[in-house]
């Protein structure tokens, strides 16, 4: 019989990762205590706010607030179990910025207590539970920590990857599958007790290295999916054939699925995760090196063509539709549209640009100094346009009516208006 997890839970980061996953344990009648350094942050989750969109989210955490099972604090509290949900970027070089979770294992280091759980969600390079464990050790001699073939520790580390999509994660965080992988099998099965809470899909048991290495494959895995089409995308318009069509007819074959080219990759997890494979093996990753330098160069393929369609005109007015990474939410965080119309806008320093995403409200910083952009309406943009660029299929921009792009030049890099 698997064992159940009882007592108080505290989880390190109320971002898009931790906070969900908070909320989901919340309502399975546990206590649980979100933690983050940001003091906005804290106030929003402690009104029962959510400081970001993701469908459903809202009304879970304002409940989950209500009934008094998740409260929110910039303190580390004492409690059974820990989840760590901060951020992994990476650095110049492109290795993993671990700052943030070191910072996290050291503040939870002092408040704990024999039996405790450590759980690292954070997508890391594999090798990073263990440092976890590694780092709590060095704090608390006292504590036995766990190691490969010992039974016997005092607490309990574990890795369990999130692969939740956003826009969808409050669905997903229940029905997709967890891969928990523990410093020892008995972690493994400590933290598993963790997502049996409110997990339906299965839950995998396996080590910490491979739980890791397995979340950089899933996204690398992506990335290189991606990286083909947008390749075919530049050979089939140098070829002057319809990419779209090419995709569509080899798709017919039963054993090959083509995703489908776009204007870059954005997010922070399949821009960022596939470099922590590269570092970790950099002689033998030139597959998944190579499908990162094509998917980091498309929105400079885009931008050309859309300057070059620009060359076209004598006062060109163009409508760049979309700015956050991908359909329907509200993120613009690595976002390539975003790039796009920076490198448009620097590129045509002249020309008046319109930029619309009904999920943005200013300019996103990097695009904050360029004065011929402005934010407008969808329609307005299209309108006063003569170049209509479609970066992000949201469902207000798909629903927008042919007649609208009548006599533009349209340029649709998500193929959302074929
Ligand atoms: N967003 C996704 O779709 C997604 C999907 C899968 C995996 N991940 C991974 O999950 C992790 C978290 O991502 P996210 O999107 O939730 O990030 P986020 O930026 O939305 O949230 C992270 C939060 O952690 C807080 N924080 C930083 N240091 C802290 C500390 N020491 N103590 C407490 N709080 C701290 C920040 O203030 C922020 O609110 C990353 O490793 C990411 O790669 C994200």
């Amino acid at each position: 019989m698997s064992e159940a997890f009882r007592g108080r839970l505290a989880i390190l980061g109320m971002g898009y990762i931790g906070l969900p996953t908070a909320v989901a344990i919340a309502t399975r009648g546990v206590d649980v205590i979100g933690v983050d350094i940001n003091p906005a942050t804290v106030a929003a989750v402690s009104r029962g706010e959510v400081p970001f969109v993701e469908p459903d989210l809202a009304i879970a955490v304002s409940g989950a607030v209500a009934m008094g099972r998740l409260t929110a604090t910039s303190e580390i509290p004492e409690a059974d179990a820990f989840i760590i949900a901060v951020p992994t970027p990476f650095n110049e070089d492109r290795t993993a910025d671990l700052s943030y979770v070191e910072a996290a294992a050291k503040q939870i280091a002092p408040r704990l207590r024999p039996g405790n759980i450590v759980v690292l969600e954070s997508t890391s390079p594999p090798g990073t539970t263990e440092k976890v464990g590694g780092w709590i050790g060095d704090l608390r001699p006292d504590l036995r920590m766990p190691r490969d073939g010992e039974t016997g520790a005092d607490i309990f580390v574990a890795h369990c990857p999130e692969r939740v999509l956003p826009g969808r994660i409050m669905i997903e965080i229940v029905t997709n599958d967890r891969v928990v992988g523990g410093l020892t099998p008995r972690c493994a099965e400590k933290a598993a007790s963790i997502y049996r809470l409110f997990a339906q899909g299965e839950i995998l048991l396996t080590d910490a290295a491979s739980a890791e290495m397995a979340k950089l494959v899933e996204n690398a895995y992506r990335d290189v999916n991606i990286a083909f089409a947008n390749e075919l995308s530049l050979i089939s318009e140098s070829l002057h054939i319809d990419v779209w069509e090419v995709i569509r007819l080899a798709n017919r074959h039963p054993r090959v699925s083509i995703l489908n080219p776009g204007p870059g990759v954005g997010g922070h997890c399949i821009p960022v995760d596939p470099w922590f494979i590269v570092s970790a093996a950099p002689q033998l990753s030139r597959l998944i090196r190579t499908a990162r330098e094509v998917n980091d160069r498309r929105p400079h393929d885009v931008a050309e063509r859309v300057v070059a369609k620009a060359q076209r005109f004598r006062a060109p007015t163009i409508a760049c539709l979309g700015l956050t990474f991908k359909a329907n939410v509200d993120d613009v965080r690595e976002s390539p549209a975003v790039e796009v119309v920076g490198l448009i806008a620097k590129a045509l320093p002249e020309v008046e640009i319109f930029v619309s995403d009904p999920y943005v409200s200013t300019l996103p910083g990097p695009l904050s100094g360029y004065s011929n952009l402005r934010l407008e309406g969808a329609y307005q943009a299209v309108e006063r346009a003569d170049i209509v660029v479609l970066l992000v299929e949201h469902e207000p921009f798909k629903a927008m009516r042919h007649t609208r792009l009548g006599g533009k030049v349209v340029y649709d890099t998500r193929g959302a208006w074929r």
